[in-house]
Parts: C-alpha cells; sequence; structure tokens
C-alpha cells in the first residue's frame, strides 16, 4: 500500500453516497407512473451507480478499500422513493435539486479541486463526476418545472 493519498476521504465520501442515491433513484423509478419522469430518473440512477463504482474502482487502483459509510438518512430515502406520494412530494422530500445553483454560482463541487496534489487520473474521474452531477442538476430542475405546470394546471 503506497502513501495514503490526501484525497481518499474525498473519494470515498463520493464512492458511497452515489451507491446509495444509485438504489433511491432506481426504487423511485421503478414507481413512477410518468414516463417523462422515469427517463430522467433512469439517466439519474444510472449515474449515481457508475460514480459509485467508478470512485471505488479508483480507490482500488490506488491500493486502498472503499470504507462503507452507512447514511442515518438512507433508509428514509428509500422509504420515500418507494412510497406513494407524487413524483413532485418526492423531489421535495429528498431534496433532488437542492444542490442546484445558478450556472455562475458557487455549488459543492467547486471545493473538489482545491486539493492540488489530486493525480491526473482521479483528477479526469472527478472532473467527469462534477460536469455530469450538475448536468443531473439541470435535468431534474427541468423535470420538477415540467410537474409544478402540471399541478397548477390540471389536465
Ligand atoms: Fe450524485
Amino acid at each position: 500500500m503506497g502513501e495514503k493519498p490526501s484525497y481518499l476521504g474525498l473519494l470515498n465520501a463520493v464512492a458511497c453516497g452515489e451507491a446509495d442515491a444509485h438504489e433511491y433513484f432506481t426504487a423511485w423509478a421503478d414507481m413512477t407512473p410518468d414516463d417523462d419522469v422515469r427517463r430522467v430518473l433512469r439517466i439519474i440512477a444510472t449515474r449515481e451507480g457508475e460514480h459509485g463504482m467508478a470512485f471505488a474502482k479508483r480507490i482500488h487502483e490506488l491500493g486502498f478499500e472503499v470504507r462503507p459509510k452507512v447514511d442515518p438518512k438512507h433508509a428514509e430515502r428509500m422509504e420515500i422513493a418507494r412510497s406513494d406520494r407524487s413524483d413532485l412530494e418526492k423531489m421535495e422530500a429528498l431534496g433532488v435539486t437542492s444542490f442546484c445553483t445558478a450556472d455562475d454560482e458557487p455549488d459543492v463541487f467547486d471545493s473538489f479541486f482545491r486539493d492540488h496534489s489530486i493525480d491526473i487520473q482521479t483528477g479526469a474521474l472527478i472532473g467527469r463526476y462534477i460536469a455530469e452531477e450538475r448536468d443531473t442538476g439541470r435535468l431534474a430542475t427541468g423535470c420538477r418545472a415540467k410537474l409544478e405546470a402540471k399541478v397548477s394546471v390540471p389536465n
């Protein structure tokens, strides 16, 4: 095992958080009656699962193992995803768009590259991850707007 990179904790947090998100987005996609919502949720769910695996893979390549982190809120999120709440209520309860900011405003990902020791391969992975998360934010925001429009103008 080589020297421990300072960013190992960051990789571990992403690996675990994304794997959890894959589970609840998949459970929600399996439940929704709305084809448009399901299309968006499938994209998000597979991205999350792939991020979880890609970050775990990178941790292994660096010579370490993923330390499983039990998120105390995960069970509650699974319950929400599987419930018969409306898609809009789920979006609200799961805080799906809570990390979204305007394109020129700071977000949670801005600090990831503050660690200048990040190696090239890990940096490429993190860069792609961040770009996909921000795109996911845009997809979710668009989906939410459509759901809100449906609520205000019921058909
Ligand atoms: Fe994510």
